[in-house]
């Protein structure tokens, strides 16, 4: 065959130059026709859509053409032709063929279309080959993308926290340990304790469950940093809102009160949502379509409207007063579940809504604490169909008060001495917030299941490849 340089078709399917020479290689989608024409529908995952080949059969070895089936990997020569069928633009009138792959239609399992979401996720290796995993994990590039072209063009540094960590920054004490030490016969101390001397760090390491606390050193000294990067927490929760490993933005920035907080992460989401609208039009389409008639309405109001801003106390007590039946019950101190959060956002002002000043219990040791004793000055993005997308707060940065807290929440003090450091030398009021990159990717593609979002999903007993 020929040697044409490759178009993508995202690119052929823009060109007017009709008559022009080109290639095209990707996956066969479907082929139909007649004994005298087939027509292949041709995706290469540059788009959503396909390219139409027309094939005259008779020019063709019956042996090749028969191996050309869903899933089959071709590479066509052909001419760019006007078309006059419905829906495209363009098609390809082939004058050369080349399978590179077969496809045996007997076993291929997207052999045939509308397979559910669960079996897709038994077959998460092949499942970027359909539509909606393509749709998918295209808006999933261009959202990575966005976030680092928001904070760039903020000023931010891009801060790369560690991954390993011997600290644990939520002090929920869901992490996964990191070792070499023979777990069938670990180094054992004289009194028949795990020696971690011996383990490779010399002390205990695990994954990180947050850069934030390394992402706070950094905006001390840089003024305004993010992190962006996979975090892990073995919370056995099996919910459609919860991996064990996710990705997190975590910006941090002094001088930032909880105010200018609240509208970072405000104006930072609907940047995303904008962008998402205005770069993966075709994707976002085809995912209402399929899954959720309101997606894009859902995403341009968002954009459009102030979220509310709300003290937990006023938010608990517009709960307790609305009549409905939680499963969880709600009263002050409670940690709000998110049938809670979603009847705040869904039915009560049907707008975003930013919860503060939390009840010290609940949250972690690092929140600012306020004057009355009881409350830190967290905040919380609460979003329709998800509950919270955010969690950020201001940081306390008194030594002693952030001393005082760590040790009766008794979070081993000795572990921390590199991290109060900040507060003993030139402290400065400072804020900072992470959003769950796969929570956000829920409400932009409109799909139901954390799962469905993120490539490789890890979840308790469940880790393939
Ligand atoms: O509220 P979280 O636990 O906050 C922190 O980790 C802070 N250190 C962030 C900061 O202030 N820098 O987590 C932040 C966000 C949540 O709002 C949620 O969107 C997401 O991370 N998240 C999860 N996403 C998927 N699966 C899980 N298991 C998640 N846990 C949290
Ligand atoms: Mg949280």
């Amino acid at each position: 065959m020929e040697s044409i340089s490759r178009t993508k078709i995202v690119d052929l399917l823009k060109r007017e130059d009709f008559g022009a020479k080109v290639n095209v290689k990707g996956w066969v989608r479907t082929r139909r026709g007649s004994k005298q024409v087939s027509f292949i529908a041709l995706n290469d995952g540059s788009t959503i859509n396909n390219v139409q080949i027309v094939v005259d059969n008779e020019h063709y070895d019956e042996e090749l053409l028969k191996v050309i089936t869903t899933g089959s990997c071709v590479s066509i020569n052909g001419t760019l032709v006007q078309s006059h069928g419905k829906g495209q633009a363009v098609e390809i009138h082939a004058n050369g063929v080349e399978v590179y792959g077969s496809a045996d239609a007997t076993t291929y399992p997207l052999q045939k279309k509308g397979h559910s979401l669960e079996f897709l996720r038994e077959i998460a290796h092949l499942r970027p080959r359909t539509n909606t995993f393509g749709a998918i994990l295209r808006v999933r590039h261009h959202m990575a993308f966005a976030i680092h072209k928001f904070f760039n063009e903020k000023g931010f540094f891009y801060l790369h926290t560690p991954i390993v960590t011997a600290s644990d920054c939520e002090g929920a004490g869901s992490m996964f340990q990191v070792t070499t030490l023979d777990v069938n016969n670990p180094a054992r101390t004289e009194e028949g304790a795990i020696d971690y001397t011996q383990d490779f760090f010399g002390k205990s390491a695990n994954l990180t469950v947050s850069g934030q606390l390394e992402g706070e050193l950094g905006a001390m000294a840089l003024g305004a940093i993010y992190t962006f990067g996979p975090t892990f927490r073995a919370e056995n929760s099996n919910t459609p809102r919860h991996l064990a490993e996710f990705w997190m933005i975590e910006p941090e920035v002094a001088f930032n009160e909880l105010k200018e907080n609240m509208d970072l992460a405000e104006e930072f989401i609907k940047y995303l949502i904008q962008y998402a609208l205005d770069n993966c039009i075709d994707d976002l389409n085809f995912l209402s379509e399929m899954y959720d008639k309101e997606l894009i309405e859902r995403l341009k109001f968002v954009i459009e409207y102030d979220f509310v801003r709300l003290p937990y106390t006023e938010g608990v007590k517009i709960l307790e007063e609305s009549g409905e039946k939680f499963e969880f019950p709600v009263y002050w101190g409670a940690d709000l579940q998110s049938e809670h959060e979603r009847y705040l956002v869904e039915k009560h002002f049907k707008k975003p809504v930013i919860l503060t000043d939390y009840p010290k219990e609940i949250k972690a040791f690092y929140m600012k604490q306020n004057e009355d004793g009881k409350t830190v000055r967290a905040m919380d993005v609460l979003f329709p169909k998800i509950g919270e997308i955010i969690g950020g707060s201001q940081r306390e940065e008194d030594f002693d008060k952030l001393s005082k807290r760590i040790e009766e929440m008794e979070i081993p003090m000795k572990d921390m001495w590199w991290y109060l450091d900040t507060r003993r030398f030139g402290s400065a009021p400072h804020s900072g917030f992470g959003l769950g990159f796969e929570r956000l990717l829920l409400f932009v593609t409109g799909m139901s299941n954390i799962r469905d979002v993120i490539p490789f999903p890890r979840t308790p007993k469940n880790c393939e490849f």
